[in-house]
């Protein structure tokens, strides 16, 4: 689609003498501020580089239109400025990702995200402030940078594009469907109602409903795990209300159960375990407290907790300033902590938690990024480091927060005796050892005083030296001269039991 050459020098000749005799502040004024370079550089060269530079960069000027460098943008392509600065909306570079012009539709194999285009309209509305170019045309790069790579790539994926509410298929397209087997097709029930239209569109029908026995069944089983009784199936059965069954789900959803059963899902995601993995020898793998993060995200469910609320709790507890009751909340935290511990290597503890924390939260296997960018998702190795960073500056206490203030049962007390008695214990141990090293030392002191001599410099200019055995160490009684050779001297040779004078 390369432009006859003959057309392009008409072109351009036009073009220049256009842009010479532009009274255009836009075409002329490089500087722009260092938020729009920043937005720039950030948002709107990473889509050009990932959407339009292989047909419009270094290598290939489709339409004899560069988008790499400035000063080739200003100039426009083989049809003049691609920028309408009277009416940023009517510029072809709007209109054609807009594909407004069946003539003109960029890129040509498929229409940018809503997004994407967005962000240029709203670049081009501001002016399409374009920094100064930087490099020569020669170092251009010939490929995509992997960080453009990845802003492509971030930008298409489906789970980073914004929540949207759909439509909902009206109710009119329903009445073609038997609603006799199954009358929620057609209901005011959103879900319902989705489901319903694919299935419409499907041209499918929906199963028949499931009579009371099963559904009771399916209640149950979904919401506690566990199986009714004869008496609940028979109550449940023998209620004709018309909201026997919504009256059935609230019973379930106050029962305790439910917390138990819904908690274990959540668990797994947060890899909870109770104890550490494996540690040399025969070392305690348990963690002591496990069970209050289970606890709590079972009370989590029970009590109906905003998942808001329950995401931060588990990140930041401790940042939250919690008092009195709430600071039953801090076993939230047992998300990061309660993991493996890696023979206590740092950084696979850390890597652990990132993991849990993006797949948890995010959806996403953010871990594979330790080594390289991540082959298929946007995850760069810097956001890595950057969660890396957070946590590594992060650390649990060694003495674990106290979570409840009713510390007056027996219990308790009995905690504290047993506390007290472990802490006279290693007093004792403490005490023994200073004694022992203590004297020890004392001990040494000949040996410390020999060394002193002998890196005297008239040590070493041979000046004579009187070495004695040390008395006080062997009770008063001397042993040997300056050449003792008791088994103890062997393991300082020279220096043991002797004192030396001038
Ligand atoms: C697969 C190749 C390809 C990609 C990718 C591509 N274009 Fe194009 N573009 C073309 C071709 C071919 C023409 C010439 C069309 C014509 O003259 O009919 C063109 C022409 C244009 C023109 C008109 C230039 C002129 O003055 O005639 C604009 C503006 C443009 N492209 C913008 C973009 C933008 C913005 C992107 C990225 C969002 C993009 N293009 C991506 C192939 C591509
Ligand atoms: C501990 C470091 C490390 C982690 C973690 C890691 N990788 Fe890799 N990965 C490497 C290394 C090193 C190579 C290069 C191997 C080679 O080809 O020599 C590689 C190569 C690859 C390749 C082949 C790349 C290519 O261009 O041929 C893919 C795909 C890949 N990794 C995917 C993943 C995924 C997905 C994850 C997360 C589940 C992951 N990696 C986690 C170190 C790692």
């Amino acid at each position: 689609m390369k432009m006859q050459l003959s057309l392009v020098i008409p072109a351009c000749v036009f073009l220049c003498v256009s842009l010479l005799g532009l009274p255009n502040a836009w075409a002329e004024d490089v500087s722009i501020s260092a938020e729009q370079e920043k937005h720039f550089e950030s948002v709107i060269r990473p889509i050009f580089d990932a959407h339009c530079i292989e047909c419009h960069g270094p290598d290939e000027q489709e339409g004899e239109f560069r988008l790499d460098r400035r000063d080739a943008f200003l100039l426009g392509g083989g049809s003049g400025p691609v920028i309408n600065t009277d009416n940023p909306p009517a510029s072809r570079l709007i209109r054609s990702i807009e594909y407004m012009d069946s003539s003109l539709q960029m890129p040509p194999d498929g229409k940018l995200s809503d997004a994407t285009i967005d962000h240029l309209r709203q670049w081009v509305q501001a002016g399409a402030p374009w920094p100064a170019d930087q490099m020569k045309s020669n170092e251009e790069p010939k490929e995509l940078t992997p960080e453009a790579v990845i802003a492509k790539h971030s930008d298409e994926h489906w789970s980073y594009q914004p929540v949207q509410s759909v439509e909902l298929p009206p109710l009119e397209v329903f009445p073609s469907v038997d609603l006799t087997s199954y009358d929620s097709v057609g209901s005011e029930q959103p879900i319902d109602r989705l489901v319903g239209g694919k299935l419409l569109t499907r041209g499918m029908q929906a199963n028949e409903r499931a009579d009371r026995r099963t559904l009771i069944n399916r209640a149950y089983f979904n919401l506690i795990g566990l199986p009714p009784t004869y008496e609940q199936t028979e109550a449940f059965l023998s209620d004709s209300s018309p909201d026997a069954f919504e009256k059935l789900i609230e019973q379930l959803l106050d029962n305790p159960h439910y917390g138990e059963r819904w908690a274990r899902h959540w668990l797994d995601i947060a890899r909870y375990g109770d104890t550490t993995g494996y540690i040399a020898g025969s070392a305690e793998t348990r963690y002591p407290y496990a069970f209050t993060f289970r606890d709590y995200v079972i009370d989590a469910f029970n009590s109906g907790k905003p998942y808001d609320q329950f995401i931060i709790e588990q990140i930041a507890a401790d940042h939250l300033n919690l008092t009195g009751d709430e600071k039953k909340n801090l076993a939230a935290m047992g998300f990061l902590t309660v993991g493996r511990r890696f023979m206590n290597r740092q950084v696979d503890i850390i890597d652990d938690q990132i993991d849990v924390v993006s797949r948890g939260f995010l959806g996403l296997s953010v871990a594979c990024a330790r080594c390289h960018d991540h082959k298929y998702d946007a995850i760069p190795t810097a956001d890595y480091y950057s969660l890396y960073g957070v946590l590594a500056s992060s650390e649990a206490p060694p003495e674990l927060p106290l979570i409840s203030d009713s510390n007056d049962s027996p219990e308790y007390h009995a905690f504290l005796e047993a506390k007290a008695a472990k802490k006279k214990q290693v007093d004792q141990w403490l005490e023994e050892r200073r004694t022992k090293t203590e004297k020890e030392l004392q001990e040494r002191i000949s040996d410390y005083l020999v060394y002193l001599a002998k890196s005297l410099p008239q040590y070493s200019a041979g000046e004579k030296f009187q070495c004695k055995a040390n008395v006080a160490r062997f009770g008063g009684q001397p042993q040997g001269d300056g050449n003792n050779t008791s088994l103890n001297q062997i393991n300082r040779p020279n220096l043991f039991g002797t004192y030396c004078v001038t």
